[in-house]
């Protein structure tokens, strides 16, 4: 299990107190009690509020295997407090470089979204998160290109909680832009960001994480996951309309294709629609365990597709305004580009814009195999991986040419056309094939 899918799981462990990683107290001197849990036991005090903790108990602990202390619930805020003070304080220190001052603040953010996913419904947390969004449209405010170096454009996974980082950060920006850095709006386009997919608390890391192809009650877990979120935030009381309904609509599409209620058009608010076009970018230029991360001009490029149908015009076009404007002014943080890049398209890169997982395109759950059928009736066997409403991904041991035309066999279904669209060869040696499903049905393989 990796370290972030185990990190995920922590959160969950012991219900009362808190995990906190054994390196983040800083000061020698705690202000909360801390805890050991052994295996998921009893909670057994370790420091008593007031005690020294130093680097040397830190390295101590670190010898003997354990990664965690617990911190009482009652005392979380306390905690949250120190980190917010640490992370004000390397966002403002001036000996640490932009990108390495970046890194560490958005790491330190990172783990309070992932305290606020392991207890969405503590009123404590959930001011914390409001106090995070406050301090971003401060920072915004006064020096927007500092503040920009928050959105990693870089190489970082796409991880559930470095995401809604990420996209808090990126509305913000984008919000900045379209309203003026002094509209009341931009905070909580911040604050509905780092929430908005606060309903994957409900998915298991083993489902957010899988490789391979999903079942459909893995894609039923996704596809609850707005819903959810937004009922936790409405019984969290405090939030406003806004912030709940990013949570709700963030994978709802223009063209009514998008989920949980299909709303098109000017169904969708402003906010909703600056969270879709950010929450797209961010999980289109993020690394997966099958391919590397993508630059953002590809992204962006790919993106424009989508004008009209998955995203909206003109706040796409804010958005490349944004981007272009961080690129020029340092290149160094964005990903480079090469001659061979992968260009998969949005859908492939972003289950969250799964449509509803058309059953009638889900191979039989026991083998999840495809027949592909080309041109000369070579037909070859692959593995499903997913399908959605527009495409097909697979794991075959075959290339296909660019555009290829072919056919595709899923059990107990018509055979569907399918345009090659792109491939990446996965860690493990695969070859990952999308494929799209051909509008014109009158150009056979
Ligand atoms: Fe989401």
């Amino acid at each position: 299990m990796s370290g972030k899918v185990q990190r995920e799981r922590i959160g969950r462990v012991n219900a009362g107190y808190f995990p906190i990683p054994i390196d983040a107290l800083k000061s020698s001197t705690i202000d909360m009690d801390l805890y050991l849990i052994h295996n998921g036991g009893t909670a057994v005090l370790y420091r008593s509020k007031g005690s020294a903790y130093s680097i040397s108990d830190c390295d101590k602990l670190r010898q003997k295997g354990i990664r965690h202390l617990y911190i009482p619930m009652g005392q979380h805020r306390i905690y949250q407090e120190a980190m917010t003070e640490m992370i004000i304080d390397s966002y403002e220190d001036p000996s640490i470089c932009e990108l390495e001052r970046a890194r560490i603040v958005r790491g330190s953010c990172g783990r309070m979204i992932e305290d606020f996913m392991s207890n969405p419904e503590s009123p404590s947390l959930g001011e914390t998160i409001n106090d995070l969004a406050a301090q971003f449209t401060t920072w915004c405010t006064e020096d927007k290109s500092k503040f920009s170096y928050l959105l990693d454009m870089s190489e970082h996974d796409f991880y559930t909680a470095t995401h809604m980082v990420n996209v808090g950060v990126g509305c913000g920006l984008l919000g900045a832009e379209i309203l003026g850095d002094d509209d009341p709006m931009v905070h909580d386009l911040m604050l509905g960001g780092l929430v908005h997919d606060v309903g994957k608390f409900g998915v298991s890391p083993d489902v957010l994480n899988k490789e391979g192809k999903l079942s459909e009650k893995d894609w039923a877990m996704i596809r609850g996951h707005p819903e959810v979120g937004a009922n936790m935030l409405k019984r969290q009381g405090g939030q406003n309309s806004i912030i709940i309904d990013m949570a709700m609509s963030h994978h709802e599409r223009l063209d009514g294709k998008g989920y949980p209620n299909s709303l098109c058009g000017d169904e969708l608010s402003l906010a909703v629609k600056i969270c879709t076009v950010v929450d797209i970018f961010d999980a289109m230029t993020s690394a997966r365990p099958y391919r590397g991360p993508i630059p953002p001009r590809v992204v962006l490029d790919k993106m424009r597709e989508e004008i009209g149908t998955a995203i909206d015009g003109e706040i796409f076009a804010a958005w490349e305004r944004v981007i272009e404007r961080m690129i020029v002014e340092d290149p160094s943080r964005a990903v480079a580009e090469t001659e061979d890049v992968c260009v998969p398209s949005v859908c492939d890169l972003m289950p969250t814009l799964k449509k509803e997982q058309t059953e009638n395109l889900q191979a039989d759950d026991d083998d999840g195999l495809v027949q592909i059928r080309r041109a000369g009736d070579e037909s070859i066997d692959a593995e499903l991986l997913e399908s959605d409403f527009d495409h097909v991904m697979v794991r075959s041991d075959v290339r296909f040419k660019r555009s290829e035309r072919v056919l595709l066999s899923l059990a107990g279904e018509s055979d569907l056309i399918a345009i090659f669209d792109s491939s990446k060869i996965g860690n493990d040696g695969s070859i990952y094939c999308v494929f799209k499903y051909a509008a014109d049905s009158s150009q056979a393989a």
